[in-house]
């Protein structure tokens, strides 16, 4: 569990200046004024620290909501992501967790309730690979992908659900992928666990109907993050040519459709998998 307020105030008396009288506001105090889709809510993503929940977390507070950071192990990109947040004049918490384990997503829970108070929306990002052919997997690359990215958005969506429950504005958004649609050689641990987010979102989509919280998946496609970035060039080649729009997509495309869903402007849709994914047939 880590605080930046103190940091954050020091930073910002160092590197904001009064603006001169007669000159305005400086450009932090304009967007401190920003009447977002999400002002007043409170967001939780997993995996910020890194990638496609970065720009996530980033995203939601642009548009007004207070952000909780988790992540597993990158404290350093956690703090710098938090100390953008606070200087958006959000409030953020950090807090490290792996998500597969039931017992720290608890504690995570007590610690956010804390400091930050019940969220409203979820955001179930945090994810791993573990590649190889099926042939070759055993069982404990199979079980440690199906462990975070299945059982950990049961851990966390559990865990939360009575804060959501709580909310006038519950959203619970999973990300699945391309992958757990369409399947990849290599993948087969990884299609199976983002194939189970798309069940599970349906089912939970049906169960949460009429309690005012929206369940819904976004599945990216290829998207320019440190998980592409283990591909082999002729392979990335050989992708690129599958997307329509011959490009991969970028994080900050992945996060907008995120604020979509999370936002009013979504209240009706709920069970839906979102595909951003540069036009790639299924
Ligand atoms: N990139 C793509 O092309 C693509 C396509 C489709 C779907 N997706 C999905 O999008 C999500 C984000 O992917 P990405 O590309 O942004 O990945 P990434 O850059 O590798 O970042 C993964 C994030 O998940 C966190 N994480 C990993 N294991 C965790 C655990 N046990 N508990 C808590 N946090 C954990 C990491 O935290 P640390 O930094 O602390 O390790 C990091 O913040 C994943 O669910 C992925 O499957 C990605």
């Amino acid at each position: 569990m880590r605080n930046f307020r103190g940091i954050v105030a020091e930073m910002m008396q160092q590197q904001v200046p009064a603006p001169a009288q007669g000159m305005g506001e400086t450009p932090i105090q304009r967007i401190r004024k920003i009447d977002g889709k999400l002002t007043g809510l409170k967001a939780l993503v997993t995996g910020a620290s890194r990638g496609i929940g970065r720009e996530i977390a980033m995203a939601l507070a642009e548009e007004g909501a207070d952000v909780a950071i988790n992540y597993n192990r990158s404290d350093d990109d956690a703090d710098t992501l938090a100390m953008s947040i606070e200087v958006m004049g959000k409030n953020t918490w950090v807090y490290p967790a792996d998500i597969s384990d039931y017992g720290k997503v608890q504690a995570m829970k007590t610690s956010l309730a804390k400091y930050l108070g019940p969220i409203d929306i979820l955001v179930n990002n945090a994810g791993i690979n573990v590649d190889k052919l099926f042939s070759k997997m055993q069982p404990e690359d199979w079980n440690k992908v199906l462990a975070i990215n299945l059982i950990g958005v049961f851990n966390c969506t559990r865990i939360f659900l009575e804060d959501l429950l709580a909310s006038k504005h519950g959203r619970i958004i999973n990300i699945t992928s391309i992958v757990g649609q369409m399947g990849n050689i290599g993948q087969v641990n990884y299609a199976a666990s983002k194939a189970g987010i798309i069940g599970m979102t349906k089912a939970l989509a049906k169960e949460l109907a009429s309690k005012s919280v929206t369940v819904n998946a976004i599945a990216p496609g290829f998207i320019e993050t440190s998980m592409l970035a283990g591909v082999p060039e002729k392979i990335r080649e050989r992708i690129i040519e599958q997307i329509p729009m011959k490009r991969f997509g970028q994080p900050s495309e992945v996060a907008k459709a995120v604020v979509f869903l999370a936002s009013g402007d979504a209240s009706y849709i709920t069970g839906h998998v979102l595909n951003v994914n540069g036009g790639q047939y299924l």
